[in-house]
């Protein structure tokens, strides 16, 4: 199938085209590199040795939307446009809330005109904000959203359930990613977020650079086996091959579909230090300091539905993310 990726140059959407290429399907990229580089989509084209037409465009820019879809006729989409830090969303909401939500509006009319039927939506467990049970499945509750960024996710995943109750041909899947890290084993995509990393695993891997004196471990005081927050990470490669599993269902099925995608294994901070540590043979100079607003204890998936209805299930270990994210760090400090 020919394949959109809306967002496609960034950290999933790379990965995502490069597993799509690999099980033979044909991958187009729109991004307005806002968080992301073109230099990514090259490298997709490095790795895979196939080319990616590559279009500049803004998703929520309808216009630019139905001239590449004129141009391509995509068969479907995975739509992983959007901003996406929680911090920044607390406090430029009204920003988030255009931006994501305007872009689908967008994205899902052109998808109509152009008969486009199959949908594939990078969504988050963030929508289940701090859960009463774990593990989490998808028949968890969810909707209790902590910051805009996740109420984001919870509307556009209620915006494309209700446009495929109207459109009785659209298939969509709803991704409910958990906390992807690490990167293609080439070392040459992976994250790279802009200043300052928020997310645990870019923040360590700076630290171990020395790009950062220390990782500040937000709080040791939660009810977890060590005192630090549990979060189920994943391999980006792992991440990646569950969209093109989605993709084959997508294209069996109708309506609308929601998988976490994740391991089922909780790490806590400290076990992620002392992982990288391990895997790397490189410290990873921390201190405990104060809860971050906002977290919570422990955050881990049931993934047990995406195995049985897609067929997959993550295959990568905690070795593999720390030394992957590692790999990938050192070639960027070496400008690579
Ligand atoms: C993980 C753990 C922190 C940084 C967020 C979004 C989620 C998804 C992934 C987009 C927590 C601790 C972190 C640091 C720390 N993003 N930590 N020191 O918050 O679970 O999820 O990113 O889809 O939607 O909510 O990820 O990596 O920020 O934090 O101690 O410098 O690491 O307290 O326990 P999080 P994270």
């Amino acid at each position: 199938m020919k394949v959109l990726l809306t967002g496609g140059a960034g950290y999933i959407g790379s990965h995502t085209a490069v597993e799509l290429i690999n099980a033979g399907h044909e991958a187009i990229v729109a991004d307005n590199f806002a968080n992301s580089s073109p230099e990514a989509t090259k490298r997709v084209e490095q790795i895979t040795g196939k080319s990616v037409p590559l279009y500049e465009l803004d998703v929520c820019d309808k216009a630019a939307l139905e001239k590449l879809f004129a141009a391509e006729r995509p068969d479907a989409v995975i739509h992983l446009a959007g901003l996406k830090a929680v911090g920044e969303s607390v406090a430029k909401p009204v920003l988030y809330y255009r931006n994501n939500i305007d872009s689908t509006l967008s994205l899902l009319e052109v998808m109509e005109e152009y008969g486009c039927n199959r949908l594939i939506f990078s969504s988050s467990a963030t929508v289940y904000g701090a859960p009463d049970t774990l593990p989490i499945t998808e028949e968890s509750k969810a909707g209790g959203c902590t910051n805009p960024y996740g109420w984001t996710k919870y509307m556009i995943e209620r915006i494309i359930e209700g446009a495929a109750v109207a459109n009785k041909n659209l298939s969509a899947v709803l991704l409910r990613y958990f906390n992807p890290v690490g990167a293609h084993e080439s070392g040459l995509i992976g994250e790279k977020p802009n200043g300052i990393p928020n997310n645990l695993m870019p923040y360590i891997c700076k630290v171990a650079g020395g790009e950062l004196k220390e990782l500040s471990v937000f709080g040791n005081d939660y009810n977890t086996h060590d005192g630090t927050g549990v979060r189920d990470y994943i391999h980006v490669v792992d991440l990646a091959k569950g969209h093109v599993a989605a993709l084959g269902y997508c294209a069996e099925n109708s309506g609308t579909e929601i998988f976490n995608l994740g391991t089922g294994i909780g790490y806590s901070v400290l076990d992620m230090v002392n992982a990288f540590e391990r895997a790397n043979g490189v410290p990873v100079a921390h201190r405990i300091a104060p809860r971050r607003p906002g977290d919570i204890d422990a955050c881990y998936a049931d993934p047990s539905k995406a195995a049985r209805l897609l067929g997959w299930k993550a295959e990568k270990n905690l070795d593999d993310m720390c030394r992957d994210s590692w790999t990938w760090q050192k070639n960027c400090l070496a400008g690579k």
